[in-house]
């Protein structure tokens, strides 16, 4: 019997799928579906992955300075092309990952028992960059309904001991991307209480239709002067793997402290993660925008069948990121429906509770894989909890 159009798509995506070396499909057994870390199921742009057959057809891995230094202004026109905010390039530095230079500027920008705000729930590490250097999680819900921030409640929670906010700006996982008033909100309330801000804006290019990201330091000068902007090509390009990314250090004393370290602490780039980068973010643009033209139906697909055959699901529509963030409190599947999902359903979603105690009942589902893998997931979730 010939296999259903659906089916042989299914098994063409598996067969490719279950070869990659990464952490995605490699963690789970192979009768379960990764829809858990955020890497896309997709093959990165034609022209890093040119670039970097160049590199491999000519054992081409010598040192190449020149290719980690050209990033602060490449990092600097992206930014302006696509987000409206020209950073000045001589305050940009190369990381070798987004959660590298969080860590470096909590540990400078902060005291052992500071606060730091994170606007919850929130991407799991950023829980360990604070408590795992003794500093304090000030733990400040965003509003269910909609996920808004609401500055009243972020004041509130500020106490005379909290000296930073680690934004997510879009926000993982609830896929909002921070209107330019909430954010003004939130400067003015860093302003008051004089907060070192910190704001990861690693999803940056992967805004859909209708959303428009501003960056954090471009609401004011005095904005900028407060803040470390965090950002990479790795989500947008799906090459978090080649370990490249940028930060702009808009803090005089930080910038001031960093320049102390010993020359060599702080690591460096590799060139092919380097030259990646460079290459994504001067020639990568009209890929973007065809990927979330894609990412963005994915979206709509998901949200669609949610919708339609499981009401009881809790969505709210992603305006970034391809996560979406489900609500399973309805189905009494206890803190961690992933959990559950996993074992009945063989689907692995990102524990809601990992994102701090406010995602007890929820799962974060990463929709960035082919139509006939996210049907597949889709379907088996329905199966498992219609089943019970
Ligand atoms: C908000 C956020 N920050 C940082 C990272 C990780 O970035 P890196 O691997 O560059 O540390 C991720 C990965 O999904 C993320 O969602």
């Amino acid at each position: 019997m010939t296999a259903e159009p659906h089916d042989s798509q299914l098994s063409a995506d598996l067969a490719r799928l279950r070869c990659s070396a990464g952490v995605k499909w490699s963690r789970f057994p192979a009768d379960v579906l990764p829809c858990w870390i955020a890497d896309m199921d997709l093959p990165t742009a034609p022209v890093v992955r040119d670039a970097l057959s160049a590199l491999v057809e000519r054992g081409d891995f010598g040192y190449h300075f020149q290719a980690a230094s050209a990033i602060p202004a490449t990092f600097s026109r992206w930014m302006a092309e696509r987000h409206g905010w020209w950073p000045n390039e001589s305050h940009v530095r190369v990381f070798c990952d987004v959660l590298q230079a969080v860590d470096l500027a909590l540990w400078l920008g902060t005291q052992p028992g500071d606060g730091v705000v994170l606007l919850t729930p929130v991407y799991p590490p950023f829980f360990e960059c604070i408590t795992g250097i003794g500093r304090r999680v000030v733990d400040c819900p965003l509003d269910p309904a909609g996920w808004r921030i609401d500055a009243a409640r972020l004041e509130a929670c500020i106490d005379d001991r909290t000296t930073a906010l680690l934004l997510c700006s879009p926000h993982n996982p609830t896929g909002r991307v921070f209107t330019r008033e909430e954010l003004s909100a939130v400067a003015e309330v860093a302003e008051r209480h004089d907060l070192l801000v910190i704001s990861d804006e690693i999803w940056a290019d992967v805004v859909f239709s209708g959303s428009h990201h501003t960056p954090f330091a471009s609401l004011s000068g005095a904005a900028e002067a407060r803040t470390i902007t965090a950002a990479a090509a790795s989500k947008t390009f799906n090459m978090a793997g080649l370990r490249c990314a940028v930060a702009h250090i808009g803090v005089s004393e930080i910038e001031r402290r960093i320049a102390e370290l010993p020359a060599h602490l702080l690591g460096a780039a590799g060139s092919p993660g380097a030259i990646a980068t460079h290459i994504a973010w001067t020639e990568g643009g009209p890929w973007v925008d065809e990927t979330i033209v894609f990412l963005e139906a994915q979206r709509d697909h998901l949200m669609a069948r949610l919708a339609a055959e499981l009401p009881g699901v809790g969505a709210t529509t992603p305006e970034a990121t391809y996560l979406a963030w489900l609500d399973l409190r309805a189905y009494d599947l206890g803190d961690d429906p992933a959990g559950w999902l996993l074992a009945n359903a063989k689907v692995a979603l990102g524990p809601g509770p990992d994102f701090g105690e406010h995602g007890r009942g929820f799962a974060r589902l990463n929709f960035a894989t082919t139509r006939a893998l996210l049907d597949e997931a889709v379907d088996r979730i329905i199966a498992a909890l219609e089943g019970r």
